[in-house]
């Protein structure tokens, strides 16, 4: 084990409250409540991270007021009632040996009113993004309210056996509205000035401390809210050292970002555009200018190794790891196991965690499908099945496949008709900026490596040999093949593989490309992005209203600023027809009129793909033949990495899979 990550690993003290070691889970949403309490599937995930090594826990936001709850699957503390449940998630946490703090906040504008038939709350009447609705400009009635109901949850989380708290002053919720001059527009005590600014947070922890004396508070705050006019480091570190003289922090937790419709939102959860710890500087601000407060620092760290360079290096205490603890639950572990080759790398895709979370699904993980289903998966690992399993196809779902089904003690063999395995994960992780996407099936193949199951490339199964293998269980996950469609007179049509062939290759590119992004995939964009930097004029069509609409919000906005940086010009409601041999019309389908793109070199067709699924149809008197991934339909990796699990773990292992797939469903 080398110095840093002993560092890391060893015991401290936040708060007064011993920790087994200085690596955390930061908050995340996972959308598992119910009625906005808690549910068993809480406990059942927090245990898990728990029981992976983690030192310390802290709980996804908890909305204190119902002005801020948003859907019913967040969490709130309304009532007393709500108490039980948090216990349970706590004494969860504690068995494994963690720590557990609450993190308690009123989102403020960016709360979603409809589901609860109120307004959004904020200091000013400002919406977070074009389109969202204009908040209530609270009344200093309604901040007395507030004040009083984060003094109530933080009583209810110490009932609850929490070992402290972290009231939420960043990420553009409430108190930063309050806080920031772009967002605070008021002329009563609680604007203006700084010091009025700050007032209500001020407020809010004496609450806190009143109703909580005995827990150690933490404050976390957005060190940049990249705003124009907006706070930057200098002006936050200057709010703590002020609330500091007051109040005695536990620690800051140095985030970043304010809720507001661009770029800033996006550096939330940097994704794997952003590269390595993007922030980092940040803590080392903090920590340098707020001597004897423990700083906690958060955002693309990535692993346990990398993480604890960060606190070798004194610029941090303690280090957060949140998508990479939903990758992999037991990171911590292997690493304090010499085993950190073996841990599941995080990709920063925001596909399953935040993607989802957008969409008001409960959080999932492209890399770990066995998120928030954690008690179901553990009693299908348990019971260990005989047979073989044959795996045709080696991308993602084929690899997830035969690892699922190796685990549950199948004889396992897969064939993948290329000389590589990877599928098209790794085809799509040579367009520059999605590289990290091939640590998905580059791990995967590593863990079908180490489990030592017979892999053989170069072959391509057709029904004799399907047949001639004899298997118990087939999986097919013989995935899709892109669609193009000709232009006819019109400039060459790539299909999504040409152009990543196109784009990643030694040639130059066309000087004017267009792009079908008829699906708003990942692919249109990453390719738009890549000819664009290699400087081609890119041009990105879309026949709907929006672009990279299969993209999350929080990976789009940062997108959006690289294909503005890039000059990527984006047309909406628009389709495309040939014109001449490099001339194509887009057509507004509203007003029939046209406009020529001229000095076509490509055209990129992004549409949707074709599941190459003919060998389930040959094999449809074979019994125990199961399909995943985008054989099954073509999707994304997040659907094929799932299926592939259930189909070797559930589908070929289980005499009757209903109960499970039933369970798996809810
Ligand atoms: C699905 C998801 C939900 C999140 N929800 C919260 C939240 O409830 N409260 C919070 O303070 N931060 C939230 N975050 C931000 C994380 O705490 C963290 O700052 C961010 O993910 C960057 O850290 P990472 O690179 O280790 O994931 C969320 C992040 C994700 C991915
Ligand atoms: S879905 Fe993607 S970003 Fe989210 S935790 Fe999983 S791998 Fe990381």
């Amino acid at each position: 084990m080398t110095g840093p990550l002993r560092a890391a690993l060893s015991p401290v003290e936040l708060g007064g409250v011993p920790l087994r070691n200085r690596v955390f889970v930061p908050g995340h949403t996972t959308n598992f409540g119910h009625e906005n309490r808690p549910t068993a599937r809480h406990a059942d995930y927090h245990a898990e991270r728990a029981r992976g090594g983690v030192g310390l826990i802290i709980t996804e936001a908890i909305r204190v007021h119902p002005t801020s709850a948003g859907r019913h699957i967040s969490l709130g503390c309304f009532d007393d009632a709500s108490i039980p449940a948090y216990a349970a998630i706590a004494d969860a946490v504690h068995a494994e040996g963690a720590a557990i703090f609450a993190q308690i906040m009123h989102a403020g504008r960016q709360a979603n009113g409809d589901a609860t038939r109120t307004a959004a709350w904020s200091a000013s009447a400002l919406p977070w993004a074009t389109g969202a609705h204009t908040p209530h400009a609270m009344s200093t009635r309604d901040i007395g309210t507030v004040v009083r109901a984060f003094g109530a949850a933080a009583a209810r989380m110490s009932r609850a056996g929490y070992d402290g708290l972290e009231v939420h002053a960043g990420h553009g919720h409430l108190l930063q509205q309050f806080l920031s001059p772009v967002t605070n527009h008021r002329t009563d005590g609680y604007g203006g000035s700084g010091a009025n600014r700050l007032r209500l947070t001020r407020e809010v922890l004496t609450a806190v401390r009143v109703a909580a004396p005995e827990l150690p508070v933490g404050l976390r705050v957005s060190a940049d809210e990249f705003l124009p006019g907006g706070l930057e480091p200098g002006d936050v570190i200057e709010i703590v050292s002020t609330l500091r003289e007051e109040f005695p922090l536990a620690y800051v937790h140095v985030s970043h970002s304010a809720y507001h419709g661009s770029w800033s939102l996006a550096t939330q959860m940097a994704d794997m555009s952003f590269g390595h710890a993007p922030f980092r500087h940040h803590a080392g601000m903090f920590r340098r200018a707020l001597p004897g407060l423990p700083v906690l620092a958060v955002c693309r760290l990535d692993s346990v190794g990398e993480a604890a360079e960060l606190i070798a290096s004194g610029e941090a205490d303690l280090v957060g790891l949140a998508r990479p603890h939903i990758a992999d639950p037991h990171l911590v572990r292997k690493a304090a196991e010499g085993r950190e080759h073996e841990t599941r790398s995080c990709v920063a895709c925001n596909q399953g965690c935040i993607g989802r979370v957008e969409q008001n699904l409960p959080i999932s993980c492209v890399v770990n499908p066995e998120v928030g289903a954690e008690r179901v998966w553990a009693g299908v690992h348990s019971r260990r099945r005989a047979g073989s399993v044959l795996v045709v196809g080696g991308g993602p779902a084929g690899l997830e496949a035969a690892l699922a089904a190796h685990r549950r003690g199948k004889r396992v063999t897969l064939v993948e008709a290329a000389d590589r395995l990877g599928g098209q994960v790794a085809l799509a992780a040579r367009v520059p900026g999605r590289e990290r996407f091939g640590l998905l099936t580059r791990e995967l193949e590593r863990d079908v490596r180490a489990a030592g199951i017979t892999v053989r490339t170069g072959v391509r199964a057709d029904a004799g040999l399907v047949r001639a293998e004899c298997a118990d269980d087939v999986v097919l996950a013989t995935g899709s093949v892109p669609v193009r469609r000709e232009l006819p007179g019109g400039p060459p049509v790539l299909d999504t593989w040409q152009a990543v062939e196109t784009v990643c290759g030694e040639e130059a590119v066309p000087n004017v490309v267009v792009i079908r992004d008829d699906c708003g995939s990942w692919a249109a964009a990453s390719l738009a992005e890549a000819f664009a930097a290699r400087g081609a004029r890119v041009h990105l069509v879309s026949p709907s209203a929006s672009y990279s609409a299969q993209v999350t919000t929080y990976s789009r906005l940062a997108l959006t600023k690289r294909f503005t940086d890039h000059g990527v010009r984006v047309h909406l409601l628009r389709t495309v027809s040939p014109k001449d041999s490099d001339t194509v019309l887009l057509t507004d389908p509203v007003s029939g009129g046209t406009e020529p793109i001229t000095g076509v070199g490509a055209v990129v067709d992004a549409g949707a793909a074709t599941s190459a699924d003919a060998l389930l149809h040959e094999l449809a008197d074979v019994a125990r033949v199961h399909v995943a991934g985008d054989a099954n339909a073509p999707r994304t990796a997040l659907e094929a990495v799932y299926e592939g699990r259930v189909a070797g773990a559930v589908l070929a292992a289980e005499p009757d899979p209903e109960p499970v797939l039933l369970a798996l469903s809810r």
